[in-house]
């Protein structure tokens, strides 16, 4: 069994879709041992207590620094024996200590098809630009924001009336089911990282 833990900061829904996906079977070889999140009031934390899970806040205003943080975080980490983190709407820059610390082992979902618009808002950036097509990226986390590695990305049109909010349902959709299957492959160790590819194993 890898043991997963979940860094929030919101809605959670994300969080949701894979603690749904553990129970229904289409994430195997994997449980949630952590969730974290940097809100108190994170309705994404509030489910998790509610489910049972080791569900922790963490007041970014305790620590001097966001490096002090990071290395709270990183030693609640290697405490729960975590193999895989998974950024589920987190809305804080991670330091290069945790990257190096969890190097490819670190993910994170995006609502874009990196590396169009990567940072904040991307489904309004995406919409202002005009583009046709959007989605969603999961990918590795290295050092730079919303660049590392590519997991699984899926499309989604953008349509003529849309406005921030429906588009962003539409791609959330879609976030739901590409978030847990590439979870379900690292798991599974059936993915390998070459330069910046992500090779999907067969079996
Ligand atoms: C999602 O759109 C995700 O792509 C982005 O933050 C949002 C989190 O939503 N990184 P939720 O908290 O998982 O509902």
């Amino acid at each position: 069994m890898k043991r997963l833990a979940i860094l929030l900061s919101g809605r959670g829904s994300n969080f949701r879709a894979i603690y749904e996906a553990i129970s229904n079977g289409d994430i195997s070889n994997a449980e949630i041992a952590l969730v974290i999140s940097d809100k108190k009031e994170a309705k994404g934390l509030i489910f998790a207590k509610e489910k049972g899970l080791d569900a922790r806040f963490v007041n970014p205003k305790d620590f001097e620094s966001r490096e002090e943080f990071d290395k709270y975080i990183v030693d609640l980490l290697r405490g729960k024996e975590i193999d895989l983190v998974c950024l589920a709407g987190f809305m804080r820059v991670i330091t290069p200590y945790f990257v190096s610390a969890y190097r490819n082992r670190i993910i994170n979902i995006h609502p874009s098809l990196l590396p169009s618009f990567p940072g904040l808002n991307a489904q309004k950036q995406a919409l202002e630009y005009g583009v046709k097509i959007t989605g969603c990226t999961v990918h590795f986390v290295d050092e730079k924001v919303d660049h590392g590695p590519i997991i699984i990305q899926a499309a989604v049109p953008v349509l003529e009336n849309d406005t921030v909010e429906t588009l962003s349902d539409r791609i959330l959709k879609e976030e739901h089911r590409i978030y847990p299957q590439a979870i379900n492959l690292i798991v599974n160790d059936k993915v390998e990282i070459v330069g910046r590819r992500v090779i999907v194993k067969e079996n």
